[in-house]
């Protein structure tokens, strides 16, 4: 059996996978089975920041292998402190949590909230969320998310999340000025949500629910799984807007495509944590720790992210082109450095996915209607007109 029937076979059926198997990454390429290759504006879904085989990722890897790979948090390890400190000394946060994934990161951080909530603020345990918020599959990160498909088959969900609307500070307000207003101890929200369909937070929103979330002393948790760690131009997409969370979520991109997550906060949130409250077998392990340091180096290297900007400009110029000629099939396009979104009015974006896939591009769906483009972050301006350039054609047979 090939590699799809073999997968069809014995892998549960919880995707819905493109009809493509790889075999190799170089640079901002992939290549699959029979040797094509394909410009990626997908990353893996925002994780391959750095495209494929980055030098010194690579070695770091290497070089942690052959002297420790596992060893468990019982003791301590080198690769671990310095990650650590270097997540610390470049945000707003003095402590971390390392777990494994996007969804765990996110459970962390409501763990770390409510407990927080109960030796401290003295406030419930309830969380508000967004709609169309998007924070993974595990319980809670799956009831925080704001999106009923995903919770469908799965009810009854955690009790305790109310979402609201996005970018509008009233519904929040209501909730925690309203009677029953000290039942909340957290709002969570992605600062850019990704899953949603690229929806970018207002400043004077952030401004004014940080305000609101220290009064009251409620926890506020940016989810940056997707769009912290370089992908909007910023190292952390708050950077954009003035303001700091109070707890902070990391995963896919932190460790150059290895399984990563962390929790991060501000040293007033996270003493609630005592030994015993909160474990992982791997989180922070030496291997991913060591990578993801490598990653951290990169990205932060002098020069790197005012290319993100520079090349996020292009592709945002590039979009609006493309909405002003297609204004009849293009409904909007949003961007921020180097995640962005072109959502349809009626196309569905998987068929413009798969037609892409053809013409040698991979991209990602969010919504029915909505095109996501996540380049690794190294992508060149003449790589986003070969994109266009595939792009238009496709859109030229739907006129
Ligand atoms: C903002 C955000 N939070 C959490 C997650 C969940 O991450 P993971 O799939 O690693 O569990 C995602 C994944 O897309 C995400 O975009």
């Amino acid at each position: 059996m090939d590699t799809k029937e073999l997968t069809k076979k014995y892998i549960m059926n919880t995707y819905g996978r493109f009809d493509l198997t790889l075999v190799k990454g170089e640079d901002c390429f992939l290549y699959d089975e029979n040797g094509k290759k394909y410009l990626d504006f997908a990353s893996g879904i925002a994780v391959n920041n750095l495209g494929y085989g980055n030098k010194a990722v690579e070695d770091a890897v290497i070089s942690q292998v052959k002297k420790l790979i596992h060893t468990s948090n019982y003791f301590y390890t080198e690769p671990q402190a310095k990650l650590a400190e270097k997540l610390c000394v470049n945000s707003f946060a003095d402590k971390v949590f390392f777990c494994n994934s996007g969804a765990e990161s996110v459970e962390g951080a409501i763990k770390l909230a409510r407990i927080y909530a109960g030796k401290f603020s003295k406030r419930g345990y309830k969380v508000i969320a967004m709609q169309n918020s998007f924070h993974g599959r595990t319980f809670g990160a799956l009831s925080a998310t704001g999106q009923d498909k995903y919770h469908s088959g799965f009810e009854p969900l955690l009790n305790g999340f109310e979402h609201v609307k996005f970018n509008d500070l009233e519904s929040i307000e209501k909730l925690i000025k309203g009677e029953n207003g000290k039942d909340y101890c957290a709002v969570i929200l992605e600062p850019v949500q990704g899953e949603g369909g690229v929806n970018i937070s207002d400043k004077e929103y952030l401004k004014a629910l940080r305000n609101l979330t220290a009064q009251n002393d409620i926890s506020l948790i940016f989810d940056e799984v997707q769009a912290g760690l370089g992908r909007t131009g910023k190292l952390f997409a708050y950077m954009h807007y003035g303001v700091e969370p109070d707890i902070m979520t990391l995963a896919k991109p932190l460790a150059g495509g290895l399984p990563i997550g962390a929790v991060l906060a501000n040293e007033k949130t996270a003493k609630a944590f005592e030994p015993g409250n909160h474990a992982t077998t791997f989180g922070g392990g030496p291997l991913v720790t060591a990578a993801a340091a490598a990653f951290f180096d990169e990205i932060t290297k002098e020069g790197f992210l005012d290319e993100v900007v520079n090349t996020g400009e292009y592709v945002n110029e590039a979009l609006n082109g493309l909405k002003s000629k297609f204004s009849g099939l293009i409904k909007d396009v949003r961007s921020i450095g180097l995640i962005s979104a072109i959502e349809f009015y009626s196309i569905k974006s998987k068929d413009i996915a798969v037609k892409l896939i053809d013409e040698g591009f991979l991209t990602t769906t969010v919504q029915d209607t909505v095109l996501r483009l996540t380049p690794p972050l190294i992508i060149k301006k003449n790589h986003v007109d070969l994109l266009m350039d595939a792009i238009v054609k496709i859109l030229e047979g739907y006129k």
